[in-house]
C-alpha cells in the first residue's frame, strides 16, 4: 500500500474513544501495577538494555553465565553470548525441585472428550524417555526434526525432548498439505518426522500418516518417522523406517541429562509466509526467545502459581510455540491443551471447558470470537465462566464489535482484555496493554512493553506524529527477534531490513494516538490474513498457475465477516471459458498444494488481468472488485480498461 493508501484507509476508520479502566482488584495482585513502574522499566530497557535483560536473565537457570548480553548491531546481534542453557530445562526440570512437581503441567482434552493430566514429574519422565528414542534413531544435537501432529500432548513432549537435546524442531500445522510438508522438510533438511495417524477435528479423522507418507516421496532427507497411535485408523508402517510411538518408548530409559546449549542455539525453525512465493524458515534461537516468551507470559498474562492458563491457538502456529509450551511451561503454569474444533459437539465447547476446568486465563484470536458472536449469546450463558479474570486476543487486529462482545459476554466486564501484538519473527508479545495498567481501548494493542522500542514511519523512514498512517517498525533489537531466515540469510536482510535503513519492518500499517497507543491497521505488502493464519498472495498465485488450464492467477484478500480476510483468486485461462466445474477444481488444486487453510472463497474467471504499462498487475483495482468496491483508483495506466468492466460483469 503506498503512503496515501495507507492514509486514507485509517481515515476510514471509525475513530474508538471508549476507555476501560483495569479493575482495582486486578490491579492491587498484578505483577506490573503502576504507570511508574512501567515507564521505569520502559526507559531502563530503552537506555541499558544490557542492565535490563541481564537483570531480567535471572528468572532463567542457566548451566554457565554469559559473558556478554548483548553482541553486534542489529540485525545480527547476539544475545547472552558465553551462556549456556537448555529450554527444556528451564520448562520442565527446575519445578522438580518444590512442591511444582506434582503440579498440573499440561490439562489435555480431545476431541471426542477423552482427557490426561501431566503433572511436572509426568512431563519430564515422557519427555527424557523420548529425547533417548530421538538419539536412538540417530538424533544428533543441531539435526533438524520435523513434528506434523494433532494437538496431543506427544507434540509438546517431541518438542521438548528436541530441546533437551539440541535437536531443532520444525512443527508444521497439521492443516498443511502433503506437498507443503515436502517443501518444509527438504529445506530444512530434516532427518526425522514425528507424527500421529491422524487427529480428530470435528468428528473425523485428518489422516495424517497418509500425507507424510506421501510428502516422503519428495523429501529425501527423512531417515525415520515416528507415530503416535491417536485415532487408530490403518496406516501403511514400512519397516526399517516407521516406528510407533509407545513400541519405541517401551524400552529406552527416564534418564537423559539436558545438554547444556550456547544461548545462541537455534532452538526451532517455524515456516511462515512472506511476501513472495517460497515459505520462510523463521529461526530461533534459545536464550533470548526463551527469555522473551518467559518474561511477557509473566507480564502481559499476569501470570500466578495458582492460574489455569488456556491458549486455544494450535503450536504448529507460533502462538502455540511460545504461549502453550516455551512461555507458560517455563513459568511452571497449568496448560489447558484441546484437540479438537470448538464447534464439535456443538458450539458450547469452549465455555463447556472454561467451567469443567476452571480455566482463569483464556487466550484466543479475533476470527474465533466473530464465530463465537454468530454462533449466538446462548452458547456461554449456558455455561458458568466466573472463573475468567482475563482474556488475551492475537492474530489480526480485533474489531471494536468482536472486542465490546469479548468485554461483556465473556469477560462479564470484569476480566481486562490483552490486545496482544507481535509475530512469527518477533518470537514473543511486542505491544499490549498490561492487565494491571492499562486503560484499553476496543481495537488498539496499546503500548510497547519493555525492550522495545517501536516507531511508525513514512516509507523514507521518517517517524510520524499522532494518526499518521505508516509503516510499524522496530529500532532497537529485542532478545526474542528471529535470527535468521533458515539458509537463506541474505534474504533475511533483505525482507526484514531493507524497507526501513536502521530498522526492522515485517509488514505491517499503524499509526498512534494522542495518548501513544498503537493501532495496528494491517499487513501493507502481499501477505494475507486469514482467520489470523498468514499466507502470502503469491503462494496461492503459484498453486493457481501450476494447474495446466491456468494461463495467469493474481490473488487478493476482501473482507470476510468471520475470516477477517477471504481469499479472492482472479484467473485467465489458457483456452476456453471458465465453468463452476473448473471453479471447484481449482479450489481442489490449490488445497492440495497448500492445505485447506488455503482454500479460495472466491475463483473469477477473467479474460486477461488489468496490468500497468510496464506489465504490473493491478492489485490494488483487483481488491476493489474483490470487495465489490467502487474503485477510486487512478486507472489512467490500465493497459486495457475493457478489463476492468468485464471483471466487475463476472461478479455473481
Ligand atoms: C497480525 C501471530 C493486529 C499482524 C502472533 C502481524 C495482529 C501478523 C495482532 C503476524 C494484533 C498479530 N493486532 N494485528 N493483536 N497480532 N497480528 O506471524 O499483521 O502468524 O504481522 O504471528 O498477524 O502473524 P503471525
Amino acid at each position: 500500500m503506498s503512503q496515501s493508501g495507507i492514509q486514507k484507509s485509517i481515515e476510514s476508520v471509525l475513530r474508538e474513544t471508549r476507555t476501560f479502566a483495569p479493575p482495582a482488584t486486578f490491579s492491587a495482585t498484578a505483577h506490573i501495577n503502576s504507570e511508574q513502574q512501567y515507564e521505569a522499566m520502559w526507559n531502563r530497557a530503552k537506555d541499558d538494555p544490557s542492565g535490563f535483560w541481564a537483570d531480567m536473565a535471572s528468572n532463567l537457570d542457566w548451566f554457565r553465565r554469559w559473558d556478554t548480553v548483548m553482541q553486534g548491531h542489529m540485525p545480527d546481534t547476539k544475545w547472552f553470548v558465553g551462556g549456556k542453557i537448555n529450554a527444556c530445562y528451564n520448562c520442565v526440570d527446575r519445578h522438580l525441585d518444590g512442591p511444582n512437581r506434582n503440579k498440573a503441567a499440561i490439562i489435555w482434552e480431545g476431541e471426542p472428550g477423552d482427557t490426561r493430566v501431566l503433572r511436572y514429574q509426568d512431563l519430564h519422565r515422557e519427555v527424557c524417555k523420548f529425547a533417548n528414542v530421538l538419539k536412538k534413531l540417530g538424533v544428533q544435537t543441531g539435526d533438524r526434526v520435523t513434528i506434523y501432529m494433532p494437538m496431543v500432548p506427544e507434540l509438546a513432549i517431541a518438542m521438548l525432548a528436541c530441546a533437551r537435546i539440541g535437536a531443532v524442531h520444525s512443527i508444521i500445522f497439521g492443516g498443511f498439505s502433503a506437498d507443503a510438508v515436502a517443501d518444509r522438510n527438504n529445506d530444512a533438511q530434516a532427518k526425522v518426522i514425528v507424527t500421529a495417524d491422524g487427529g480428530w477435528r470435528r468428528g473425523k479423522e485428518v489422516p495424517l500418516k497418509v500425507a507424510v507418507d506421501a510428502s516422503l516421496d519428495k523429501s529425501a532427507s527423512v531417515e525415520k518417522v515416528v507415530v503416535v497411535r491417536r485415532t487408530g485408523g490403518d496406516v501403511d508402517m514400512i519397516p526399517d523406517r516407521d516406528f510407533w510411538w509407545h513400541e519405541l518408548m517401551e524400552d529406552v530409559s527416564a534418564d537423559c541429562d539436558a545438554v547444556p546449549l550456547d544461548s545462541e542455539h537455534p532452538l526451532f525453525i517455524l515456516y511462515t509466509s512472506g511476501s513472495t512465493g517460497k515459505p520462510k524458515g523463521v529461526m530461533h534461537t534459545t536464550a533470548g526467545y526463551l527469555l522473551g516468551t518467559t518474561m511477557t507470559t509473566r507480564w502481559v498474562f499476569d501470570l500466578k502459581e495458582d492460574d489455569t492458563y488456556w491458549c486455544t491457538a494450535d503450536i504448529g502456529w507460533v502462538t502455540g510455540h511460545s504461549y502453550i509450551c516455551y512461555g507458560p511451561l517455563s513459568n511452571g503454569a497449568s496448560v489447558v491443551m484441546y484437540e479438537g474444533a470448538p464447534n464439535w459437539p456443538d458450539e458450547g465447547r469452549f465455555w463447556e471447558m472454561i467451567e469443567k476446568y476452571r480455566v482463569s486465563i483464556f487466550y484466543t484470536a479475533p476470527t474465533a470470537i466473530r464465530a463465537f458472536i454468530k454462533w449466538g449469546n446462548h452458547w456461554p450463558e449456558k455455561h458458568d465462566l466466573s472463573s475468567l479474570r482475563l482474556l488475551g486476543s492475537v492474530g489480526e487486529p480485533i474489531n471494536p464489535e468482536a472486542w465490546m462482545w469479548y468485554h461483556k459476554i465473556i469477560g462479564q466486564e470484569r476480566c481486562p482484555i490483552v490486545d496482544t501484538w507481535w509475530q512469527t519473527e518477533t518470537g514473543a508479545i511486542m505491544i499490549s496493554p498490561l492487565p494491571g495498567i492499562t486503560a484499553t481501548k476496543p481495537g488498539s494493542c496499546a503500548r510497547p512493553l519493555p525492550g522495545v522500542v517501536p516507531d511508525i514511519v513514512s516509507r523514507e523512514g521518517q517517524s510520524l506524529g499522532p494518526n499518521e498512517g505508516g509503516l510499524l517498525v522496530m529500532r532497537q533489537p529485542w532478545p526474542s527477534m528471529l535470527r535468521t531466515l533458515y539458509g537463506d540469510h541474505d534474504r533475511f536482510r533483505k525482507t526484514y531490513f531493507s524497507d526501513v535503513p536502521g530498522c526492522y519492518f515485517a509488514g505491517d500499517g499503524a499509526r498512534h494516538d494522542e495518548d501513544g497507543y498503537i493501532w495496528v491497521m494491517g499487513r501493507v505488502d502481499d501477505v494475507l490474513n486469514v482467520s489470523g493464519h498468514r499466507l502470502s498472495t503469491m503462494e496461492v498465485e503459484s498453486a493457481l498457475v501450476s494447474h495446466p488450464k491456468v494461463a495467469e492467477a493474481a490473488v487478493v484478500g476482501f473482507p470476510h465477516e468471520i475470516k477477517g480476510e477471504g481469499i479472492c483468486c482472479f484467473v485467465s485461462l489458457k483456452s476456453g471459458d471458465g465453468d463452476d466445474a473448473l471453479k471447484k477444481e481449482l479450489i481442489g488444486h490449490v488445497r492440495n498444494s497448500i492445505g485447506a487453510l488455503a482454500t479460495p472463497d472466491q475463483i473469477r474467471f477473467a479474460p486477461s488481468l488489468p496490468k500497468t504499462r510496464s506489465g504490473k498487475i493491478m492489485r490494488r483495482l483487483l481488491r476493489d472488485v474483490a470487495a465489490g468496491r467502487e474503485s477510486t483508483q487512478d486507472t489512467t495506466t490500465l493497459e486495457d480498461l475493457s478489463v476492468l468492466a468485464k471483471l466487475r460483469a463476472d461478479e455473481e
